[in-house]
């Protein structure tokens, strides 16, 4: 932070003494501290290329959002009234005012129409620029960064703009982000014992196609299809709109799903479904790999670990409801090569403009296992990020996030970043976007108890926290009080967390010991990246019978969910997500910030709407 300051003030000073009339106008619009674990090299090489993207204020972002809330509120006439692509472009189109000013600047800077590419609503601007131009565009200095985990960045930590653009421009990147999303899958990547016998599944892990009770399906050592479809509700319905209804996953940083293992995965796990490993498209988006064969230092890296676990889950769960894996590249970590110019862009923003792009319909139910901490993210790209997930919910998407594995923070990690190295829970994001719907773990059966381990290889509980930078969304206001009231956690972590914003999770699903082909052995996988995507299967589920039904699907769960949603869930009510050296935040009855309001009971889900499948009538038997 020292070094760039000084850096800071020298640009300034020569900026005066050239005396360019246009930069005297310019004053800092974007500035966020290096987040820990980052230092900085040398100047950036002035020909090293950036794709930069530049977000507008988008017009009637507010109006979006209350359609969203009313289209997802079962209260509300518009209910289920999901938008169309063209819907929610016009809500989110620039005025033309800012549109104008921003081309204006470009083009006095000789950038030239035809290099400026947009999104469909062109709320985002992109333009391939040198390095070089892109300092002078923005007043500031880029440096080559590198992490303690070996991925390295071009950023600055402040940019500037002329002052008449800082109400027309919401974010610029890449500029001070470091926001790399991280996979959430645990495996032990040491220990040769984490390997399970492949030979002699059968004998430890009994095929019993016939068998009813979560008792003789569900293991703690080994969690199969069988027992997640079997515990929430599902293993006896057969789906009914495969025409009409997707499920998409992501995989992002290099990450590849393996056809061959989810081949032996199915063989195992669920016969039935063998074949459906070579059905699912792979869409690559970015130059993101489409690879189904690993190198030898791909292995050794563990690469597709996250992969293998995020489809075999949802096809072993969701099967036959037809999935999609996008693949997106662009990713940090990337190597920059002082000679090589290299594109170095954001992949969230990558995906979600071509996912924005799409007509449609678009997936029902899209699952990410993939998060970091909220406080490596600048507000203004942060929020900017949140409001196109919320384009992707008033659309009708269920978009689903992992929590994190580290409970309310890693230990030795709980400080804050502003300077004042105070101690403080790190919650994660996109997690902690009130948009999108964010999923804990949990293990054990009968009851489900918020998951823990805590082995040499480390603690693993699942993410669960409060964003610093999102409030209370109006939906989780009363949840949340009842919660603080009931634990008196506000007193107890004074200083600690922000209680006044948006707390995560929502929900839960079973995390720890998937059994997980890779590389052609069995073993078993954790993490709140196997919960996402075992609970995005149950909800596509749930979607297939409501399609069926002639019912709209599920959408953005949260105001369902908080208002009435959460009768169809497994309450989780003891346990709680240690992490930063303390307890974390204990379940409780009803919602909480361990495990949300639990995990899905897909019978009770479909009884809410008012659907009614096989079995159905047991659930109400549960009910009073
Ligand atoms: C779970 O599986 C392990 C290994 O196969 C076995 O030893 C154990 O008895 C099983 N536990 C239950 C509750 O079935
Ligand atoms: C499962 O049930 C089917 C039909 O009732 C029966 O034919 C089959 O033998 C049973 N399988 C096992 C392993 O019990
Ligand atoms: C999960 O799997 C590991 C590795 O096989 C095993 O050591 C551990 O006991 C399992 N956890 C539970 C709760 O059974
Ligand atoms: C392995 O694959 C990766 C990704 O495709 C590639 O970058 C790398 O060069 C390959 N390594 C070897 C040793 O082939
Ligand atoms: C992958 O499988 C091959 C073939 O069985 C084996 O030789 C190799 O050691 C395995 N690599 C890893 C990292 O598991
Ligand atoms: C913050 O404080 C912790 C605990 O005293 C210390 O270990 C760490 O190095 C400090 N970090 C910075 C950036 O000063
Ligand atoms: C986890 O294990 C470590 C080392 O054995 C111990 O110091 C720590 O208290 C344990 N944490 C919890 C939450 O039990």
């Amino acid at each position: 932070m020292r070094v760039s300051s000084v850096f800071a003030v020298l640009e300034a000073a020569s900026a005066v003494v050239a005396g360019p009339v246009a930069r005297s106008t310019y004053s800092v619009k974007g500035s966020h501290p290096v987040p820990r674990g980052w230092r900085q090299l040398d100047r950036a090489p002035a020909d090293h290329t950036l794709e930069l993207r530049l977000g507008l204020t988008q017009g009637d972002f507010a109006g979006l959002a209350k359609h969203l809330f009313e289209a997802s509120d079962p209260q509300h006439r518009k209910y289920g009234q999901h938008l169309s692509a063209e819907a929610v472009h016009d809500f989110v189109r620039p005025a033309k005012e800012a549109s104008d000013a921003v081309h204006e600047w470009l083009f006095a800077n000789g950038i030239l129409p035809k290099d400026i590419a947009y999104t469909p609503a062109k709320d985002w601007l992109k333009v391939i620029l040198p390095v070089g131009k892109v300092e002078e565009l923005l007043d500031t200095t880029y440096h080559v960064y590198v992490s303690d985990d070996g991925r390295s960045a071009v950023r600055t930590p402040e940019w500037s703009l002329p002052l008449h653009l800082h109400h027309y421009v919401s974010t610029i990147q890449p500029t001070n982000s470091f926001f790399g999303p991280r996979a959430q899958a645990r495996m032990d990547k040491r220990k040769a014992e984490a390997l399970m016998d492949t030979k002699n599944i059968a004998e430890y892990i009994p095929p019993r196609p016939n068998a009813t009770t979560i008792d003789a399906v569900c293991n703690t050592t080994w969690v199969t299809p069988l027992c997640l479809r079997t515990l929430y509700g599902v293993a006896d319905y057969t789906p009914q709109s495969t025409d009409k209804n997707t499920v998409a996953m992501n995989n992002f940083l290099g990450e590849v799903s393996i056809r061959s293992d989810t081949a032996l995965y199915l063989q195992n796990f669920r016969p039935e479904a063998l074949g459906a490993e070579n059905e699912y498209p792979v869409i690559s988006i970015n130059g993101g790999t489409t690879n189904t064969v690993l190198n030898q230092t791909e292995l050794k890296a563990l690469t597709g670990i996250e992969g293998n676990l995020d489809d075999q889950t949802l096809i072993g769960v969701a099967w036959p409801t037809p999935l999609e894996i996008y693949s997106t590249g662009g990713e940090p970590p990337f190597t920059p090569d002082m000679t090589t110019p290299k594109n170095t862009n954001e992949p969230y923003l990558v995906w979600l403009d071509y996912l924005l792009s799409l007509p449609d319909p678009l997936p029902s139910v899209i699952s990410t296992s993939y998060d970091d901490d909220e406080q490596t993210v600048p507000k203004d790209y942060a929020v900017q990020v949140c409001n196109a997930l919320a384009q992707l919910g008033a659309r009708g998407v269920s978009v689903l996030f992992a929590s994190g594995d580290t409970g309310v923070g890693g230990a030795g990690e709980c400080y804050t970043n502003d300077g004042r190295n105070a101690s403080t829970f790190l919650p994660n994001f996109p997690s902690s976007c009130p948009y999108v719907t964010s999923v804990g773990g949990t293990y054990k059966f009968n009851p489900e108890v918020p998951v823990f381990r805590n082995r040499s290889t480390g603690l693993y509980t699942a993410g669960g926290g409060v964003s610093y930078y999102f409030s209370t969304p109006a939906y989780q206001v009363e949840s949340l009080m009842t919660y603080f009231e009931k634990t008196g956690v506000v007193e107890k972590y004074a200083g600690l967390f922000d209680p006044n914003g948006r707390a995560y999770p929502d929900l839960s699903g079973q995390s720890l010991n998937f059994t997980i082909f890779y590389n052609g052995t069995l073993r078993p996988v954790s993490g709140t990246s196997a919960s996402t995507p075992a609970v995005s299967g149950i909800l596509a589920l749930v979607n297939d019978a409501l399609i069926a039904a002639g019912k709209p699907t599920l959408g953005f769960l949260n105001p369902w969910l908080y208002s009435g949603g959460y009768k169809a869930f497994n309450d989780v009510t003891t346990g709680s997500n240690y992490g930063c050296n303390t307890e974390g935040f204990p379940a409780v009855e009803g919602y909480d910030i361990a495990t949300g309001w639990g995990t899905p009971n897909f019978k009770q889900i479909l009884a809410l709407r008012g659907v009614e499948v096989d079995g159905v009538n047991e659930v109400w038997e549960h009910w009073e």
